[in-house]
């Protein structure tokens, strides 16, 4: 780490290549005996190397834009036929680019889209095939921000409304699919399983209704620990995960079912490095300021979320004591950890953020005016450069400043 930090600088994202194919792998193994396709959530991290080293390997993948899309085409323009698109509000010309490219499904999520869908599908003579998503509403243990599948949330359709929407697609969409996703960072799976009996159920009444439903797609969210003296076992997981929902769709019968993991796959495999600039103490606290900060990894400031921060290279003798953990952007939320019990950390040492590789550097900013991070992707005792730092010129590349005379 501490040799990848010198070579590329700090604030860096490192990537374990290898926990992240294992963790496709773990999906795949544990629903094998289905038809199924993992389509990792690219929002959780969409950088070009890491796309193309899951489309490799056979996954399909969850957009949510155009730009997503146009990444996984960019990664591998092959997996276009293993690409499912969600979202609330595509637009026209996102539709049009999905059509073109042959994606395998689109979750539509209103009957506004719907007609929209059907519209631009005529327009450009292309079939789509088409899941609502639904809303299911299920509870789910999470933060509020990351929690969807309830009534009073924006996402999906009514589970109650659902039969007659789909009778309202047009002759250029084919409704094969139901689809759900219930929120992020979920760890039971009962919730899942919930989930899915309704969706099996709606299924089973579109059937009658002679839609050729093929699809469930059950989105992502199942939730891994962030916490290192707490237990967690990923196996153990994927398998209670499998366990919930593969008794629905086996019978159900007739039905792929789609996967939307992103933070599982990811989270765990990354962590961000950064340098500690100054150790200072105002009244009774300690705050160690890094040149890392809340735009290269906002997940503390934005949802209160825990990330374990360990120094590179511990000293044997260091006494912990409690310290803020905070990054140089104006603003108090500009925390990575508060109050957190740390061995003394000095200047110039090197501290690792854990668990930074789902929902890192995908919402990463230039706030305050900070040039993104560089990311390194390490497979086995090789360490690539995935993508360079930005640098000023890049964020200043976009602008125009004529005087206004
Ligand atoms: N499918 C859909 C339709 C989604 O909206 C999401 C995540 C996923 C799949 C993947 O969920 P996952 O398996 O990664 O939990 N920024 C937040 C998480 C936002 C999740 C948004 N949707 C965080 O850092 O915790």
């Amino acid at each position: 780490m501490e040799s990848l930090a010198r070579r590329f600088g700090t604030p860096l994202y490192v990537y374990s290549a290898n926990h992240i194919t294992q963790r496709l792998e773990l999906f795949q193994l544990a629903f094998s005996s289905l038809p199924h396709l993992v389509c990792y959530a690219v929002k959780a991290n969409s950088t070009l190397a890491i796309l193309q080293m899951l489309a490799c390997r056979g996954a399909g993948f969850d957009v949510v834009s155009g730009g997503e899309l146009e990444r996984v085409l960019a990664a591998d323009r092959a997996a276009a036929e293993r690409i499912v698109f969600s979202g609330i509000g595509k637009t026209a010309a996102e539709m049009d680019l999905a059509l073109r490219s042959g994606i395998l499904l689109f979750n539509v999520e209103s009957e506004g889209e719907l007609e929209l869908l059907s519209e631009r599908a005529a327009k450009l003579r292309k079939r789509a095939q088409i899941a609502l998503r639904v809303n299911p509403d299920v509870f789910t243990e999470t933060h509020p921000y990351i929690s969807t599948g309830m009534r009073e949330h924006k996402f999906g359709i009514d589970i109650r409304r659902a039969r007659a929407v789909y009778r309202k697609a047009g002759k250029y969409l084919e409704p094969c699919g139901v689809s759900v996703h219930i929120g992020s960072q979920i760890r039971s799976a009962e919730p899942f399983g919930a989930a899915a009996q309704r969706v099996a159920k709606l299924i089973a009444d579109l059937r009658r209704d002679e839609h050729p439903i093929r699809f469930m797609d059950v989105g992502g969210g199942l939730g891994i620990e962030y916490h290192s003296d707490r237990p967690f076992d990923p196996e153990e997981k994927v398998r209670q995960y499998a366990a919930a929902l593969m008794p629905i769709v086996e019978s159900t019968g007739g039905l792929t079912l789609l996967l939307e993991p992103g933070r599982f796959l990811v989270a765990q495999a990354g962590a961000l490095l950064a340098r500690v600039l100054y150790v200072k103490k105002n009244g009774e606290k300690t705050f160690v300021i890094t040149d890392g900060a809340m735009n290269d990894l906002i997940r503390p400031a934005l949802y209160q979320a825990f990330h374990e921060i360990v120094p590179v290279a511990p000293r044997r003798s260091s006494r912990r004591a409690p310290a803020d953990v905070v990054g140089p952007v104006c603003e108090t939320g500009d925390f990575f950890a508060r109050d957190r019990e740390l061995p003394a950390l000095q200047p110039g040492e090197l501290v690792a953020i854990l668990d930074a590789g789902a929902y890192g550097m995908s919402l990463a900013s230039n706030y305050n005016s900070r040039p993104r991070p560089a990311e390194v992707l390490v497979e086995g005792k090789r360490a690539r450069l995935i993508r360079r730092r930005e640098t000023i010129e890049d964020m200043l590349a976009q602008e125009r400043a004529e005087a206004l005379l």
